[in-house]
């Protein structure tokens, strides 16, 4: 009778995340305003798994890059084109002053309080599209994951049962909120959702878009392609206002 009650939480937490995340599906198509391609970029989460790789990456691009950081020793990168803006996307303030000046803006951006309700993805989030629209600027990359929106379930069985249900409800569930804000906003974002992520070398990804995922078992990628994802997405408008997975 528990496991049967279980199973249902999991399968009914699935569907809602289903239902609260961004879906392709009869979202407005809008016209995008001619813009320069972007030069300076801001990065949001650089002292993380991915943003590390970001910022790496954004650099051997040629680009000039700012990030946003709540304790900078940890980035351990200096680059002359590399500068940084010590604060939390909690705060508007110090949020503003890292977007301001800035061509686009790329986040990575995570945290580990898995065990109780969170609004850092869903107000961080919101506090950069604010900056971004104070500032006119243009284009925001964001990770989230797969198992949110139309892909739900595409993390897999071990997902779908256990690690989300069990660990991750209101991490997701926030992932959820996260999304919508970023759909309702005028920017030019895409979404990027990821399978589960490891650490290994950038091997290019083998599938992307719609349809990434298994229900069955679990997709990986590697950070480091997730970041060159993310980068081809300041220059390309395939996946303009969509949410594409992507795994390696
Ligand atoms: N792990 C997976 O298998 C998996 C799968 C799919 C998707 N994802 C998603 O992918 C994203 C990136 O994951 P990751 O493991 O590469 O990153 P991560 O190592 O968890 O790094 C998260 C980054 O966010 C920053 N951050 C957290 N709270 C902040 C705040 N209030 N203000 C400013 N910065 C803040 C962290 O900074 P500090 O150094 O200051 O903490 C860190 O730089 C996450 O959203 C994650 O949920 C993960």
């Amino acid at each position: 009778m528990l496991l049967l009650l279980y199973a249902l939480y999991a399968l009914s937490l699935s569907a809602a995340l289903f239902r609260a995340g961004f879906r392709s599906r009869g979202a407005p198509s809008v016209p995008v305003a001619p813009r320069q391609p972007p030069k300076r970029l801001l990065i949001v989460g650089a002292s993380g798994g991915t943003g590390r790789r970001l910022v790496e990456q954004a650099l051997e691009r040629g680009y000039s890059v700012t990030v946003l950081a709540r304790e900078p020793s940890r980035l351990a990168i200096q680059h002359a084109q590399l500068s940084v803006v010590k604060g939390n996307v909690l705060d508007e303030r110090s949020v503003d002053t890292a977007v301001s000046g800035q061509d686009a803006v790329l986040s990575a951006l995570g945290h580990k309080r898995f065990f109780g309700p969170t609004r850092i993805l869903s107000e961080g989030t919101r506090n950069i599209l604010r900056a971004m629209e104070r500032h006119d600027v243009g284009r925001f990359v964001c990770e989230t994951s797969l198992g949110i929106g139309e892909s739900a379930g595409r993390m897999g069985l071990v997902y779908t049962l256990f690690i989300v249900p069990m660990i991750l409800p209101f991490y997701f569930w926030d992932k959820t909120r996260q999304e919508r804000v970023i759909a309702a906003s005028s920017a030019e974002w895409v979404i990027v959702r990821p399978g589960a992520l490891t650490n290994g070398e950038k091997r290019g990804i083998r599938r992307e878009d719609a349809g990434v995922g298994s229900f069955l078992w679990t997709v990986r990628i590697s950070r480091a392609d997730v970041a060159a994802f993310m980068l081809d997405q300041l220059t390309s408008d395939q996946y303009l206002r969509k949410a594409p997975g992507v795994s390696g």
